[in-house]
């Protein structure tokens, strides 16, 4: 079943998708080599608490912490922990809030320090593969259009598409159907509908597609050991054009 959310629902959606926007921002601005992860952590923690919000990933099917923090390899649901960041690191940050009765869930993946020219383009491929996707999430279109953009775009580039993690609706769950694949086919998938909100959120490899899952039970790696990106918005789905509830802003033009 797929809710379809009020305008009152979408606009709780929305304060829950700015709180993880400027968490996310407040954590970027944190971010430089010898800080570790679990003062990343600490960090959005505390800032969430302070926007009146709680930790939306906080105890979350017995997720230990408030942020997935997954450095280089690791492509999603890193444990925060004491290792230091160092120059040359990519890392993703994903986040999320609870905030009356809804959650909002935004990801950013931040170098640190000066990176590699090949690192910087898995960043920006990422990155605007998750626009392209967004561009694709309006009424009457299928989820498979959004998968189909987000994988043409990426693999033209030679990089490779995560397949069994995907984008999710969002509500009074963090995670609601419909699945959002970051791949597919045109004209598949479940049809989009006014009112369905959605996260759409690319976990591109710089190398090849397949994963396993770390020691700890939670950190997704990559086989091959090369570095993953990952990008996470959160879009109203309207007639005329795409809503994005979550921004980058706060994180790129240091609002
Ligand atoms: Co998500």
């Amino acid at each position: 079943m797929i809710k379809i959310k009020t305008e009152d629902e979408i606009a709780l959606l929305r304060e829950n998708a700015l709180m993880v926007s400027k968490t996310l921002a407040e954590v970027g601005r944190n971010i430089a080599p010898g800080i570790t992860t679990m003062e990343l952590d600490r960090i959005a923690d505390k800032y969430i608490r302070s926007l009146g919000a709680e930790p939306g990933f906080l105890g979350y099917d017995g997720y230990p912490y408030t942020l997935c923090i997954s450095v280089n390899d690791t492509v999603v649901h890193g444990f925060p922990s004491e290792y230091k960041l160092k120059e040359g690191d990519i890392v993703s940050v994903d986040c999320g809030t609870k905030y009356r009765g809804f959650y909002g869930d935004s990801a950013y993946t931040f170098p640190v320090g000066k990176i590699s020219d090949e690192d910087r383009a898995l960043l920006e491929a990422t990155k605007m593969s998750l626009y392209k996707g967004i561009g694709k999430a309006v009424a009457g279109q299928r989820t498979g259009d959004i998968g189909e953009a987000v994988q043409s775009y990426v693999e033209a580039l030679g990089f490779s598409v995560v397949r069994e993690m995907v984008g999710h609706g969002i509500g009074h769950n963090m995670h609601e159907s419909p699945e959002v694949p970051n791949y597919g086919r045109q004209g598949h998938g479940v049809k989009l509908r006014e009112g369905m909100v959605i996260c759409i959120e690319p976990m591109i490899n710089a190398g090849r597609k397949e994963i396993y899952l770390d020691d700890n039970g939670w950190g997704i790696r990559t086989v091959d050991g090369k570095k993953s990106a990952h990008f996470e918005l959160t879009v109203a789905i309207r007639h005329q054009a795409p809503e994005v509830l979550s921004t980058f802003d706060f994180i790129e033009k240091n609002q």
